[in-house]
């Protein structure tokens, strides 16, 4: 065996290794960026529906705290004295409706699912607009109910226009 030809050998050892060193190299960053950016959006997504879970449950804190003796956990509500609030019932009605329920409470004669109900609800007065809010988009994304949230505006407009 010549020395050249060891030599030559030598020296395609070298560049190979040198190329993959440099693509390893690359790569790896590449890997650390991709890895990052994962990390980032896990953390987003996490924040998410941390943010969505606490409104749910306050939404679901409030219902209980202030509906639920009358309504019942699922929203079944006691045939014949207190309506219930799953599909065919009111909360698919426009927004400012069901805030004034809240508001106002709501007497007198009234159909749900062909059931007659004539209790008085008393008025939700007690209620901030932040649990208005929160309890209304509850009951509208709960008991087979997919309804549109309720927003902080809405209930604005309707306590403005409450006031006068
Ligand atoms: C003391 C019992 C009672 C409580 C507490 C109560 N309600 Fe009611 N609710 C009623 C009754 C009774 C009616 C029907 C009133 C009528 O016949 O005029 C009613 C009617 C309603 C309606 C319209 C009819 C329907 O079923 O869609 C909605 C919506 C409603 N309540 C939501 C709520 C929410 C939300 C809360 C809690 C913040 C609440 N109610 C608290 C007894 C109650």
């Amino acid at each position: 065996m010549g020395s050249k030809k060891v030599n030559l050998k030598i020296r395609v050892l070298i560049l190979l290794f040198g190329c993959v060193n440099l693509s390893g190299f690359n790569s790896s960053g590449k890997i650390n960026i991709l890895r990052e950016n994962l990390e980032d959006l896990r953390g987003q997504f996490k924040r998410q529906s941390i943010e969505q879970s606490e409104k749910q449950l306050s939404g679901r804190a409030v219902y209980e705290k202030y509906c639920l003796t009358c309504h019942q956990s699922n929203g079944s509500g006691v045939p014949g004295m207190h309506p219930p609030l799953g599909p065919g019932s009111w909360v698919g009605k426009e927004p400012k409706d069901l805030i004034k329920i809240l508001m106002e409470g709501l007497s007198g004669k009234i159909e749900v699912n062909d059931e007659v109900y004539k209790d008085n609800m008393p008025s939700q007065s007690k209620l901030t607009d932040d649990e208005i809010v929160e309890v209304l988009t509850y009951i509208r994304s709960n008991f087979g109910n997919n309804y549109k949230s309720v927003t902080p505006e809405m209930v604005k407009s309707v306590r403005a226009n409450h006031l006068k």
